[in-house]
């Protein structure tokens, strides 16, 4: 039976209705919820969820307002292999992408998606990337079977009836489908967590813009405006429209004497995007302030004044949760005291939450993320490695003032960086833009739980983006290239970090959290220009700091592990010039002949060694 089609009066858009209405007849869900994005709604929905299983209400006194979701075990992160960009010609899907003709991804995809949401309620998703009308914004319209979908999508993105306003009569939108992939059958009961545990795929066409999800409720994968939207059909609009569209935070840094910058920087997943974005400056930097933009994702368009500026497109945070803890970001624990959806973390006796790393000693009894008991000694995490945490931006004390302001941020510096054990410094400053680009280009991270597959493998990531290009790689880099070019002056300054760097007996050397401050600030007094307060060497890579070009107030961080960290070892770049070549062995097709150049020069400093 088809449900009636009946949208509130307030939608005057025919496209999107006669858009509803047709996917509607083809994936026949019982019911269609037309989201209003209120705190009513909000609550009715998680209300329906603890009744159906899929949430649990933590204890009000502790943790007020929030739930547990515990998924599918199939069903715990991004699946890469099986993510799509379905350009008309594979080239402009690059060869980093999995690619199909959209006539033969849709000819797969149609039969899977007719009748896919029977038995379930399908919910009509407003939602705007960016602050509601800004020039730099915009609208996506997700269908989703799934209410979990609904209200996280309320907690990561500005949802609801005034999206409605701003599309007008007719406002551009992106179309979203997303379906958990398992049809309830009459009489069939559901489970708490529905998904496909067989058949995954999250499939973009990038030349009509839409999305279309299959098989997964988690993360990435369901809340279609994250990934699919912000980075993958936005970096094609970026490309087009002369805008970045980056797997970036953005944070604020205010000087003891008012000063304040703003960078964005780039991290693969699971790297600790969160922790840098919510920083607390350690003793020794009294007077300075950093202040949240975004933890995840950056669109940045260059403006009249010739400069680039940023806003953050999500309005809360899908963060890691493990290791998340106090020391390591006390503003993030601060965030997560009430008003939560957590997913596949454990729960404690006392109807709280816990992760590894939360607190020092683990509880003494849980229960595990599959709904297991759980002691200290059982030999298995009681939290999925990429458990997560959805919350609303406005949580965070840390919260920069700016960061619904339309126009956006103006970007001072830009910095990449990867998971590297050895190899890669803790930081250096790029010489120029090509040199920055080519940082970011060859750009090499060890894998983490974020995505489904081995961890602790490095692969190349160029620009953290390998999971999340809507394009063809090399033209990514060109359009970089371009975007610098047109800058000139104004483009921002470009650094490589390493906060991961481990010594012989496999112990991270450098404190990282509160302390990449020490390293902040440097970057900040070489945006200045301030050669009182930032001197650097240069080396083969760039410029770098000497020790005591940082400020080690209240520190016990030696000069013996800062020329650790520091350290670069001909034979690990000589194989690690091995793995550019590879890299750009597979891009190039179009790689910029500035990229190729810019290597040669590099071997040919590493060889001098
Ligand atoms: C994320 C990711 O969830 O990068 O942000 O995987
Ligand atoms: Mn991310």
């Amino acid at each position: 039976m088809t449900a009636p089609f009946n949208p509130p009066s307030h939608i005057q858009h025919p496209q999107l209705l006669a858009w509803v209405r047709a996917q509607a007849a083809l994936l026949e869900p019982a019911n269609i919820h037309w989201c209003d994005g209120s705190e009513d709604e909000y609550n009715a929905l998680c209300a329906q969820m603890v009744q159906s299983g899929t949430l649990k209400r933590l204890n009000p006194a502790l943790r007020p307002n929030s739930y547990l979701a515990c998924s599918d075990p199939s069903d715990v992160a991004r699946v890469e292999d099986r993510t799509y960009i379905c350009s008309l010609n594979k080239e402009d899907a690059g060869p980093t992408n999995n690619w199909m003709h959209p006539d033969d991804m849709r000819a797969t995809l149609n039969p899977l998606f007719k009748g896919a949401m029977r038995g379930r309620t399908m919910y009509v998703v407003p939602f705007s990337m960016g602050p509601l009308g800004s020039q730099i914004a915009h609208i996506g319209v997700e269908l989703s079977d799934s209410p979990y979908v609904a209200v996280n999508m309320r907690l990561m993105t500005r949802m609801g009836n005034a999206v409605y306003d701003v599309l007008g009569t007719n406002g551009e939108f992106v179309p979203c489908i997303h379906t958990v992939g398992a049809p309830l059958e009459s009489g069939q009961t559901d489970v708490a967590w529905p998904c496909n545990r067989d058949t995954k795929y999250i499939v973009h066409y990038p030349e009509t813009r839409e999305i279309w999800s299959y098989g997964s409720g988690y993360g990435g994968n369901a809340l279609l405006g994250k990934k699919c939207l912000a980075l993958r059909i936005a970096s094609t609009m970026g490309r087009e429209q002369g805008w970045l569209a980056e797997h970036m935070l953005i944070l604020g840094v205010t000087s003891p004497q008012g000063k304040k910058h703003h960078i964005a920087a780039a991290f693969p997943s699971a790297c600790g995007k969160t922790n840098f974005a919510m920083l607390i400056p350690p003793a020794g930097f009294d007077g300075w302030t950093v202040t949240t933009i975004g933890d995840d994702i950056a669109w940045i368009k260059p403006a009249a004044d010739g400069k680039l500026y940023a806003i953050n497109p999500e309005a809360g945070y899908f963060g890691v949760a493990p290791g998340t803890n106090e020391q390591t970001n006390p503003n993030c624990i601060a965030s997560l005291k009430s008003d939560v959806i957590f997913t596949n973390v454990a729960l404690t006796d006392d109807g709280d939450v816990w992760w590894e790393g939360l607190t020092d000693t683990a509880p003494a009894h849980l229960i595990d993320w599959q709904g297991n008991d759980w002691t200290p000694d059982c030999g298995r995490k009681a939290a999925h490695p990429n458990s997560r945490f959805t919350v609303a931006a406005a949580n965070n004390p840390a919260l920069d003032a700016q960061w619904d302001n339309p126009n956006g941020v103006a970007i001072d510096a830009f910095i990449f960086g990867g998971r590297r054990a050895n190899t890669v410094p803790l930081v250096t400053q790029a010489r120029s833009w090509v040199e920055g680009v080519y940082m970011a280009a060859t750009m090499g991270s060890e894998t983490t739980a974020a995505a489904f597959g081995a961890q602790g493998v490095v692969r190349r990531d160029p620009f953290a983006m390998l999971p999340f290009m809507g394009y063809n790689m090399s033209d990514y880099f060109a359009h970089w290239l371009k975007i610098g070019q047109n800058l000139g002056k104004n483009a921002p300054q470009i650094f490589c970090v390493n906060w991961f760097r481990k010594n012989a007996q496999g112990q991270f050397i450098w404190p990282g959290f509160g302390e990449n401050m020490r390293v902040l600030a440097w970057m900040l007094a070489r945006v200045e220009n301030d050669a009182q307060t930032a001197q650097g060497v240069e080396h083969l890579f760039g410029i770098s700091p000497q020790y005591a070009d940082l400020n080690w107030t209240q520190s016990d961080f030696s000069a013996a592990q800062f020329d650790q960290v520091m350290s670069m070892d001909k034979t690990d770049w000589q194989t690690e010039l091995a793995l550019h070549d590879e890299l750009f062995e597979l891009l190039a097709h179009h790689m910029p002949a500035e990229l190729i150049a810019h290597k040669t020069e590099l071997k040919t400093r590493v060889n001098a060694l």
